[in-house]
């Protein structure tokens, strides 16, 4: 796969939005992302637990942005038709969480949705060099994983750069997604440094008008 074009795309997270009025939320924002963000945590893997599959469904039948599921979770294998039965577009399962991550990202395509491969703040990119060609995407966490509201990691910057290059050099096609503590400080290097999609949870569902923060964020990514 090398053909198709570098898109920027904004990804709410509903991680830090009202889930007592979930479909809503979504709504408000919607129409200034191409992604919804959904992050799903087993209280191993990290040490959070949010939702799984029936939530996801239940996005699904609440919105018509792509649903870009993140699984913070132990042995994903074991869930990954459930999330594409619930209707997931893109899945990303941790590198440090797949012993045969060859095998788990084959059974994701096969599964109909788009396959990419997250990476913990202190895995290096190095790892997914024999990977790379089977990706639609890197997600690089520019926190640690399990929680939002936390603060950028400022080497994730040179993360980013050098995985942008890496991906060049390759003629690989994934795209960089960047997730944790992004927002209207960190997302000017960011783009600088080469990144395609923008997770946000609390800079977007902890402002008092959320629509009005993706749309500043929209316009930053294409303006
Ligand atoms: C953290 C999650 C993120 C989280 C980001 O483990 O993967 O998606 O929602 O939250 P913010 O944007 O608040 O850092
Ligand atoms: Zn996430």
């Amino acid at each position: 796969m090398k053909t198709s074009v570098r898109e920027r795309l904004l990804a709410p997270s509903v991680l830090s939005a009202d889930f007592a009025s979930l479909g809503e939320a979504v709504a408000r924002v919607a129409p200034y992302s191409g992604l919804l963000h959904v992050d799903v945590m087993d209280g191993h893997f990290v040490p959070n637990i949010t939702l799984g599959p029936v939530v996801v469904a239940g996005l699904k039948r609440a919105t018509k942005l792509p649903l870009d599921c993140h699984l913070m979770i132990e042995a994903p294998d074991r869930y990954l038709a459930d999330f594409a039965k619930a209707g997931a577009t893109c899945l990303s399962v941790h590198q440090e969480a797949c012993p045969h991550l060859h095998r788990t990202i084959q059974r994701i395509r096969e599964e109909g949705m788009r396959p990419g491969v997250a990476l913990n703040p202190a895995t290096p990119i190095e790892t997914l060099e024999e990977i790379l060609e089977c990706l639609d995407f890197v997600l690089i966490m520019s926190v640690n994983p399990g929680f939002g509201g936390q603060k950028f990691i400022p080497s994730s910057l040179d993360k980013v750069k050098r995985l942008r290059a890496m991906i060049e050099a390759g003629g690989w096609n994934a795209s960089i997604e960047v997730d944790g503590g992004v927002n209207e400080k960190t997302i000017p290097s960011l783009l600088k440094a080469g990144a395609d999609w923008f997770v946000a949870g609390s800079a977007i569902f902890g402002a008092p008008d959320p629509a009005a923060e993706a749309r500043r964020f929209e316009e930053m990514l294409h303006g």
